[in-house]
């Protein structure tokens, strides 16, 4: 018989194909497209034949329930992502969902009922791979999002609004301070550590502080046989330098910080016109949120001076600022025991990628649970994780959510 983490391991892969992507080839699943109505679709029927009840909440984040001893009892969420960065990796998000989804069948087929609820979410939007925001369904839940935030339009001219969502209703998905008793969130490492330690599982400590921008820097598009080098107002060549300025500035710093411009749109975009205007986006991070600001804030002086070096106009708009995130302190022993209740020796690491748990932090303690992954290799369609590692992954998740039973009723 299949494990449940080669099932979930299982899953994960059927999804990473059309129609459950949006793109031929690869995997593309952005929020509120075709590609995540698929894989709702499916997910929501792994989740019944888990015993779950599966509603959409306003977000149009799908979430399994099932039912504990006391329905009034304040529940356990564990979730994790369903959209996906563009060619993507099959693992990073849909796993921690399908690893929560079999935490359920065990404890069903089992005949076991916890003293608290349990429901299982898939969040739509972490990455901000469709709309120039990231954790919009998460912070929705978390009640940290403000009706401004809605005012939304993808690359294509979609706006949230019509995109499958009622905006106007979107921000009671947000569930009441009190109401959740933890967010436990398991997802691939996405960085070397576990492997480079020979371990298969680890539990987070907390997720680095990320600030975002989307940079516009505009210049002059004219034509590139005419325009004579010195009279250039030239955005894409401004941009070039830009970045390497962002890559020295975040090399400077030898600690935790890093910097990326991971996206760049260069208009009107033809061989034969000088760039006018090119948007790009800047992502930084660090454990430290100071010297994650500092940086941030060299970073966007270095760029106004090489821009008014060149006679162009910089604007930078702060799409998402999202603090260090700590994991519950209480939580992460109990992870510690789970770990070592399977065998393995507990293992604590920090987490530079974001996950929804840090937004989560807002609402409720979290605790995360990190799962090797093949050579560190994350955000890129040879993500890989053994499902043997996610085997062990489940087995701790049932450890720990038998331990936050006992406490439960303990307190
Ligand atoms: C999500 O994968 C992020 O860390 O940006
Ligand atoms: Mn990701
Ligand atoms: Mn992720």
């Amino acid at each position: 018989m299949v494990s449940g983490g080669a099932r979930a391991v299982a899953r994960c892969d059927a999804l990473g194909v059309p129609p459950y992507s949006d793109m031929a080839g690869g995997l593309y699943r952005g929020y509120l497209t075709p590609a995540y109505a698929a894989a709702q679709a499916a997910l929501g029927g792994w989740m019944e034949e888990a015993g779950m009840a599966v509603y959409l909440d306003p977000a149009a984040n799908l979430v399994g329930r099932y039912e504990g001893t006391d329905p009034s009892a304040s529940a356990l969420l564990i979730g994790s992502h369903l959209d996906s960065v563009r060619n993507a990796g099959r693992y990073d998000g849909p796993l921690g969902i399908m690893l929560g989804v079999e935490s359920v069948d065990a404890l069903h087929r089992a005949g076991k009922r916890m003293p608290f609820p349990i429901e299982v979410i898939a969040f739509g939007d972490e990455e901000g791979s469709r709309f120039p925001a990231a954790m919009l369904t998460s912070r929705a839940v978390a009640g940290t999002l403000e009706a401004a935030a809605l005012d939304l339009t993808d690359g294509d001219g979609v706006a949230l609004a019509d995109a499958g969502v009622d905006v106007g209703t979107y921000l009671s998905a947000a569930r009441t301070p009190g109401s959740t008793l933890a967010y436990l969130e398991a997802h691939i490492e996405q960085g070397p550590v576990l492997e480079a330690q020979g371990l298969a599982l680890g539990t987070v400590t907390g997720i680095a502080a990320q600030l975002r921008y989307q940079v516009t820097l505009m210049g002059t598009a004219g034509h590139a046989g005419t325009t004579s080098m010195p009279l250039r107002r030239d955005a894409l060549a401004g941009a070039a330098e830009a970045m390497l300025a962002v890559e020295a500035l975040a090399r400077e710093d030898s600690s935790d910080l890093v910097a990326t411009v991971g996206r760049i749109d260069a208009l009107p975009g033809a061989a034969n016109v000088i760039p006018g205007e090119v948007r790009f986006t800047l992502d930084i991070r660090s454990g430290d949120q100071s010297r994650r600001d500092r940086t941030a804030e060299n970073i966007l002086d270095a760029i106004t001076s090489i821009a008014d070096r060149r006679g162009l106009d910089f604007a930078a708009t702060l799409v998402h600022d999202l603090p260090a995130s700590p994991c519950d302190p209480q939580l992460m022993d109990l992870m510690d025991a789970a770990i070592a209740g399977t065998g393995q020796p507990a293992f604590r690491l920090v987490s530079g990628a974001g996950h929804d748990a840090m937004v989560m932090a807002a609402l409720c303690p979290t605790a995360m649970l990190f799962i090797r992954c093949k050579d560190g290799i994350s955000h890129n369609p040879a993500e890989h994780v053994d499902p043997a590692d996610a085997q062990a992954a489940l087995q701790v998740m049932l450890g720990f959510i038998g331990k936050l039973g006992e406490t439960f009723v303990a307190a």
